[in-house]
């Protein structure tokens, strides 16, 4: 083989192109940059993060400004949810205990445990952590940056368990300027409201919490054998099992939003691969549980699309900021009735989506990421926008979407700059969605006789003008 070095075959660049060249190029050969932050592969556990995917600017496109807006957002970060609590958490602490006798401190990548103790207790499970309350305010300042010529919210809308409560006053708080005047409008998060509340799933029957967790163990099980193989060749006693390490790994989230950071979260003790298979067994259960694999997504997220549109496209807004407060299960399920993270988008069939998800291996190509759309505080917005001189297209009005901060596409829909979508466009994209998914109470076998489809809360006036929420109006009982 002739030699090809960069002396030889680039002797006839000027010097200083050759230096430059010399230098980056020994600059990605010599160094590696790999970087892996697990917080960031979390899914449903994963603190708030804004992954920039795609990486479009979050900034509306040149001569476009925002006239109205409106939220849908998860709860910030809680302590612990019940069921991921009772199912990986409570049985790997209680085992903890059960093997005090084990002297950790001797054992590589588990010494940490010798000293650790439980962040959590069952009595603080599902309530908002310091963390969660602080970045709902922060969230609230952010909206205040974004549209600083935007009328502030005179409500906020939430369902009414209790941390999607505190995290909408946490964000009035943040919001506020020194007046006590945004009012909280609690939902109750009933089992018969038909389409009409944040919770919509709660009302379909056809929606099973369960959803997902057959596929999910599937590939919980593959991940994590070669994982609880090397732990019990550390610790033969404690017997580790697939649900120990996926809780462990649970852990990294919750106790990094309880106490600011996690020994779980050591790359030494779970490495990149290991959290990539954590997120895609959590990637399979959202994806038959919310997203594309199941048959009900769809027709449950529609409901707060077309009352979202309807809102933004009419000529006078109550509000020029519209934000809601939901569970995990709502975000994903409006993305899906627009169409949005699609494995399959751009090309194969409706029939192929769950071939998307395969259960022995990961897509690592895939579009549907949770930990992209639903982290704590996850949020999707919808925007109108007022475009003016945008070199190419017409004067006019635009609309745009951002899910964690991050404009995103329109299927069929991008007429306008950037990402935006033209006012037509929109609403033909608006009623092409809603001829595909309407139909809530019959696709959701409803099973009480005065269900709606159609979601009314934000012009409904008996629901009443809500509860204000008080700069230090903080109950005992949430001071820690
Ligand atoms: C149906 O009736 C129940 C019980 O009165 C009520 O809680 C629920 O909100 C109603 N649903 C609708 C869509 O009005
Ligand atoms: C380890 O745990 C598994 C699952 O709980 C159980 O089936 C198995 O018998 C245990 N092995 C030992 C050696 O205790
Ligand atoms: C996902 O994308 C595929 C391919 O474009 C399309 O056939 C399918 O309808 C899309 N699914 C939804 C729910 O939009
Ligand atoms: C995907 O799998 C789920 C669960 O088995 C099933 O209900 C759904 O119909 C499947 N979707 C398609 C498009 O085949
Ligand atoms: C969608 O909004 C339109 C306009 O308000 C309304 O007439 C229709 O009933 C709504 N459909 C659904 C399924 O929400
Ligand atoms: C809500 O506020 C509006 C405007 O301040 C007021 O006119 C209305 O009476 C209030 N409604 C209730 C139910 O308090």
């Amino acid at each position: 083989m002739p030699s090809m070095g960069p002396s030889r075959s680039l002797q006839w660049l000027p010097t200083g192109l050759l230096f430059i060249l010399a230098h980056s190029c020994s600059a990605t050969l010599l160094y590696s940059n790999y970087k892996f932050n697990p917080l960031e592969h979390l899914g449903g556990v994963a603190p708030y993060f804004e992954p920039q995917d795609p990486p479009a600017s979050p900034s509306t496109p040149q001569g476009c400004t925002p006239v109205r807006a409106a939220y849908l957002n998860r709860h910030a970060a809680i302590y612990a949810n019940d069921f991921d609590y009772e199912e990986y958490i409570e049985p790997f602490i209680s085992k903890l205990e059960n093997h005090k006798g084990l002297d950790w401190s001797k054992i590589p990548t588990l010494n940490f445990l010798s000293g650790w103790t439980a962040p959590i207790t069952e009595a603080e499970q599902e309530l908002l952590t310091r963390v969660g309350r602080v970045e709902a305010a922060q969230l609230g300042a952010t909206l205040s940056f974004r549209y600083p010529n935007l009328r502030l919210p005179t409500h906020v809308w939430t369902s009414s368990a209790e941390r999607t409560y505190k995290s909408a006053q946490s964000l009035v708080r943040g919001l506020e300027t020194d007046d006590n005047w945004i009012r909280v409008i609690s939902i109750y998060e009933s089992e018969k409201a038909g389409a009409n509340s944040l919770t919509p799933y709660k009302s379909c029957p056809a929606y099973s919490g369960a959803a997902g967790s057959d596929q999910q163990s599937v590939y919980l099980n593959k991940f994590t054998a070669p994982i609880t193989a090397r732990l019990n060749a550390l610790a033969p006693e404690f017997n580790f099992t697939s649900n120990d390490v996926y809780g462990m790994m649970e852990l990294c989230g919750y106790e990094s939003v309880i106490r600011g950071s996690s020994p779980f979260c050591d790359l030494d003790l779970f490495s990149p691969d290991d959290w990539l298979g954590w997120e895609y067994t959590a990637d399979i259960q959202y994806h038959y549980n919310v997203g594309y694999g199941s048959e009900v997504s769809g027709f449950v997220g529609l409901p707060w699309l077309n009352a979202t549109a309807n809102l933004l496209l009419g000529d006078e807004g109550d509000e020029d900021i519209y934000v809601s407060f939901t569970h995990r299960e709502l975000p994903p399920m409006v993305i899906v009735a627009m169409g949005l993270f699609n494995n399959s988008g751009f090309g194969g069939g409706e029939s192929a989506i769950n071939d998307t998800m395969p259960l022995d291996r990961i897509n690592y190509h895939r579009a549907w990421k949770s930990s992209h759309i639903l982290p704590f505080l996850g949020n999707l917005a919808v925007e109108r926008l007022h475009c003016k001189g945008t070199y190419g297209y017409d004067d006019g009005e635009y609309y745009r979407v951002l899910v964690n901060s991050a404009p995103q596409p329109l299927p069929d829909c991008a007429d306008g700059p950037g990402t935006t979508c033209s006012r037509n466009g929109f609403e033909r994209y608006i009623r092409d969605r809603t001829d595909i998914f309407q139909g809530f109470s019959e696709k959701c076998g409803v099973d009480y006789d005065n269900s709606t489809d159609v979601l009314s809360i934000y012009t409904d006036l008996e629901l009443g003008n809500g509860t204000l929420v008080g700069k230090r109006n903080v109950p005992l009982s949430y001071c820690r």
